[in-house]
């Protein structure tokens, strides 16, 4: 479990100017894919030697073993060497691990994604099962609906999967913190599209960002009716084994690698984590 296995770039789609998604496929030593299945809202632990070894979210729907995509942000050394990585390059792959999004419970509900940034990253998968669920059920009474936030206009990721979902049905209302003279959009936090999102009562709410967005929109489902256990949501912790063994990501007496990191609101309150207030 400690050793990565080898991923090998298949496509890179540029999402912003500090953000890209890899679609990646398993190979074995042949250079053949091998397949790797996974829960939407798991992650991996992706290397580079000599770069290092961080948690990625997947990024893509968990219907097709034969590739998964990671959508990577450029923040330190690991990130930054991979963005500079062309198709066919190889990576290292750990994983999938952790709990993800109960897709079980999911399907055929009610639907509220509230993501920030690049937060999108871990409900995407959810919301592409969902609208998978709907079409092939023909179920036209089931709302699926994105309230996204991005700092300013460039920060946006996923604008062509955006595209496709309001094309397909799914309300995606979008808010930047500054606008400039391109935006034709809302301007404001992503708590302030959650005006008319009131509960329907088996639907659920999964929100995703940083851990001050996480908490503002928290407390606004709360105030429009969500229940503690339908509002769902993932956590971001320093890491390092992804396994359970060294301890980094500790929160009270749970693993967020392993216990998560997809937990909903009422776990979160037995574990009294302070900064979800
Ligand atoms: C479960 C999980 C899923 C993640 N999914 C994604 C994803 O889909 N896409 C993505 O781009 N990133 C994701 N991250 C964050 C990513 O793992 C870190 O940004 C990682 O440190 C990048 O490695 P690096 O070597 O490039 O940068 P580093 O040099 O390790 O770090 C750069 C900066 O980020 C800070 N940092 C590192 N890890 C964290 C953390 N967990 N929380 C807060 N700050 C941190 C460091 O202190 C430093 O300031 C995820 C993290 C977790 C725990
Ligand atoms: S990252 Fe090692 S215990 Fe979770």
């Amino acid at each position: 479990m400690y050793t990565p296995k080898s991923a090998v770039i298949k496509e890179i789609i540029s999402e912003n100017h500090l953000v890209k998604t890899f679609r990646l496929s398993m190979v074995d030593s042949q250079g053949q894919t091998i397949p790797f299945r996974f829960e939407a809202g798991q992650f991996v632990m992706l290397s580079v030697p000599h770069r290092g070894e961080a948690p990625i979210s997947i990024s893509s729907i968990p219907a097709n073993p034969s590739f998964f995509d990671l959508t990577i942000r450029k923040a330190g050394l690991l990130t930054s060497a991979i963005q500079e990585m062309a198709v066919g390059d190889h990576l290292g792959v750990r994983g999938p691990f952790g709990h993800g999004f109960p897709l079980d419970d999911l399907l055929g509900k009610d639907l509220l994604l509230v993501a920030g940034g690049i937060g999108l990253a871990p409900l995407k998968g959810v919301m592409e099962s969902c609208l998978s669920w709907k079409k092939v059920k023909k179920l036209t009474d089931i709302s699926l609906t994105l309230c996204y936030g991005s700092r300013t206009p460039e920060d946006i990721c996923f604008r062509a999967t955006i595209e496709k979902w309001q094309q397909d049905g799914v309300s995606c209302r979008l808010t930047v913190d500054e606008a400039d003279p391109s935006w034709q959009g809302e301007e404001g936090l992503v708590t302030g599209l959650l005006a008319d999102q009131s509960s329907s009562g088996d639907g659920y709410a999964l929100v995703c960002g940083p851990p001050v967005m996480i908490r503002a929109t928290i407390a606004r489902l709360q105030a429009f009716g969500w229940s503690d256990e339908h509002i769902l949501t993932t956590l971001e912790r320093h890491m390092k084994c992804g396994v359970g063994v060294c301890g980094h990501c500790h929160l009270d007496n749970t693993m967020v690698c392993t216990d998560g990191p997809v937990f909903t609101l009422s776990q979160l309150q037995e574990m009294k984590v302070a900064e979800l207030g």
